[in-house]
């Protein structure tokens, strides 16, 4: 009885686990891939390396267990705010461009993709 008891708790415990992580958002993989690379943004973020701009597991881990996480970095790949790059020049961060224009799903999906990425 109270091994079954603990083998219940245990696969509801994994469950509710796998709910609430970020990670656990069914994001298109691929379709991100795609979209930062149409957009070059691989030239200036690596997935785990620093480049001119934070790796995209830096920032992941700069937003883990953020609310408005996604939010924040769609507005961020959007609004071209001022960036320093590591020579020091400053100059507009690059605006996601999406196919149809402003696609919000494509850009979130594009954040939930970066948010994803774990150390190895
Ligand atoms: C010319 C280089 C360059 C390109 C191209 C570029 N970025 Fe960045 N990015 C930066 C730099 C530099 C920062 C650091 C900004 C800061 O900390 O103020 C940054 C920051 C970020 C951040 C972190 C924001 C935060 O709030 O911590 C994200 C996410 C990001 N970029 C995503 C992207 C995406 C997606 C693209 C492609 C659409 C892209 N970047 C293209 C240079 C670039």
């Amino acid at each position: 009885m109270k091994s079954i008891a603990a083998l219940i708790s245990t696969a509801a415990l994994a469950l509710t686990a796998g709910g609430f992580s970020t990670a656990a958002f069914a994001v298109d993989v691929e379709g991100a891939k795609g979209l930062a690379e149409q957009n070059n943004c691989m030239q200036c973020h690596g997935l785990r390396k620093e480049k001119d701009g934070p790796s995209f597991m830096k920032t992941a881990e700069k937003y883990k267990g953020k609310a408005g996480a996604v939010d924040e970095l769609v507005k961020h790949m959007t609004s071209g705010k001022d960036v320093k790059l590591a020579d020091g020049t400053t100059e507009k961060h690059k605006i996601a461009k999406t196919m149809p224009a402003n696609d919000v799903a494509q850009l979130k999906n594009l954040a939930e993709y970066v948010l994803s990425i774990q150390p190895k």
